[in-house]
């Protein structure tokens, strides 16, 4: 090869690499429907393989509440156009476009195929299987002080561990209220201590299914909106769950100047627990208006992945879980409620906005205690914060927001828009 083949190869190579094109494999590879594919910065990719035969590529992790995209459907919506549908709660996502009927938008990315071999136009490094890295549990982390001895009873800890492994949910709603009623009135003023199981119990009788096989009622329909009541019901459950795990796994943290948290930490927590027991109420008692009962189709339990994740550190379990998914409920609330109204489903509509009104006095608790602590530890709230969903979170946040809802729970756009994949 003379000096002018060597100098075109390198300056091809260079016009190669500054165009972002990923290789990620020959078309063999990629048989099936779905790929997921593993990104360095954490937003992962899906790789579609349409039946005749096109690749397209979007954002595997979906707009709505994160669910998995790369488990979902790929339905026809006409026109030629194909939909990728979240297993999750079912919302579609045009593969050419990303958008989707409820307005949400995901990211998709250009795709060619050329000498066999797939190409994906993204910045980020894609590899078929995820990078295994043990996240480092920070020096100074709140971590509960476990295992400690289950605690005597008619403490608070010991009625939320009991809530947590009471698998029937109607039971779980009563026992939260009466527990709320007795803690708000002082018959029960200890906190105490005990072990929080790994995972709260569920009835035998609930199918759990792995996500992308949950099949949802076709659209527009009596059944589309059961299903996603129901989903919501799930939801909610799990909230309730979520609400006394933080209060009996974090109940024996110190803060770095040796501080318990203080009562008032509790006091939220039981409110926040009392609420989304209520709108678990509320969902299934409509579901049952509607003829047709908890438990009627199958749920998915990826709602406790993070709470799994952040078992070891409170500030990690306040961003994640109340500031980052809870505020991401805010987000999508309008849309839940337009495919309600546009079927004029008053009641649901009613449902929705009382758990709206409550869902954003618990983002406001997780940001207080959130930035409590960073007060007393002398720690930047929102450097930290934006340090935890880093770490955490996987991915960047996703717009649209509801910035109103946000700023009624005291979260401004400092908060968030730091998050957002930058342009
Ligand atoms: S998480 Fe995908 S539709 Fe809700
Ligand atoms: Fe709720
Ligand atoms: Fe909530």
């Amino acid at each position: 090869m003379d000096g002018f083949e060597r100098d075109l190869v390198c300056a091809l190579k260079e016009v190669v690499n500054d165009s972002n094109w990923q290789y990620v494999g020959v078309k063999e590879m990629f048989n099936s429907p779905c790929t997921k594919l593993y990104s360095e910065d954490g937003e992962h990719v899906v790789l579609v393989h349409t039946e005749d035969g096109r690749f397209l590529a979007m954002d595997s992790a979906c707009p709505h509440e994160g669910g998995p995209l790369e488990l979902g459907d790929i339905e026809d919506v006409g026109n030629g156009k194909l939909a990728l549908i979240c297993p999750w709660h079912h919302f579609d996502f045009c593969l050419d476009t990303g958008s989707s009927s409820t307005g949400l938008q995901n990211q998709v990315y250009e795709v060619r195929e050329f000498n066999g071999k797939i190409y994906i136009q993204t910045q980020s490094r894609l590899s078929l299987s995820p990078k295994t890295e043990t996240a480092a549990v920070p020096f100074d982390s709140l971590t509960p002080r476990l295992p400690v001895p289950v605690c005597s009873e008619d403490t608070l800890c010991f009625w939320a561990a009991k809530i947590l492994c009471t698998p029937e949910p109607k039971e779980k709603v009563a026992l939260t209220h009466q527990v709320q009623e007795r803690w708000n009135s002082g018959q029960i003023s200890e906190i105490g201590h005990a072990e929080a199981p790994e995972q709260p119990s569920r009835e035998e009788s609930l199918t759990v299914r792995e996500p992308g096989r949950i099949k949802r009622g076709k659209g527009g329909t009596l059944a589309s909106r059961i299903a996603l009541l129901h989903s919501l019901a799930n939801i909610e459950q799990w909230a309730i769950d979520l609400s006394w795990d933080i209060i009996v796994r974090f109940a024996t943290v110190r803060l770095q100047n040796g501080e318990q948290l203080p009562q008032e930490f509790f006091n939220d927590f039981v409110k926040v627990a009392g609420d989304e027991a209520k709108h678990y109420q509320l969902l299934e008692k409509r579901i049952t208006e509607l003829g047709s009962f908890f438990g009627s189709l199958p749920v998915h339990n990826g709602l406790w992945q993070s709470a799994t994740d952040t078992s070891h550190d409170l500030m990690a379990r306040l961003a994640i879980v109340h500031m980052v998914h809870e505020a991401r409920g805010l987000d999508v609330h309008p849309q839940t409620l337009a495919r309600f109204a546009a079927q004029s489903d008053e009641s649901s509509v009613k449902i929705l906005e009382v758990i709206y009104r409550d869902e954003i006095t618990h983002v406001a608790a997780g940001l207080r205690w959130f930035t409590y602590i960073c007060a007393k530890e002398e720690r930047d709230h929102l450097s930290t914060f934006h340090d935890l969903v880093k770490q955490h979170f996987k991915g960047y946040l996703k717009p649209p927001f509801n910035s109103e809802g946000r700023k009624t729970a005291g979260m401004n756009e400092e908060w968030y828009l730091p998050l957002v994949r930058p342009s």
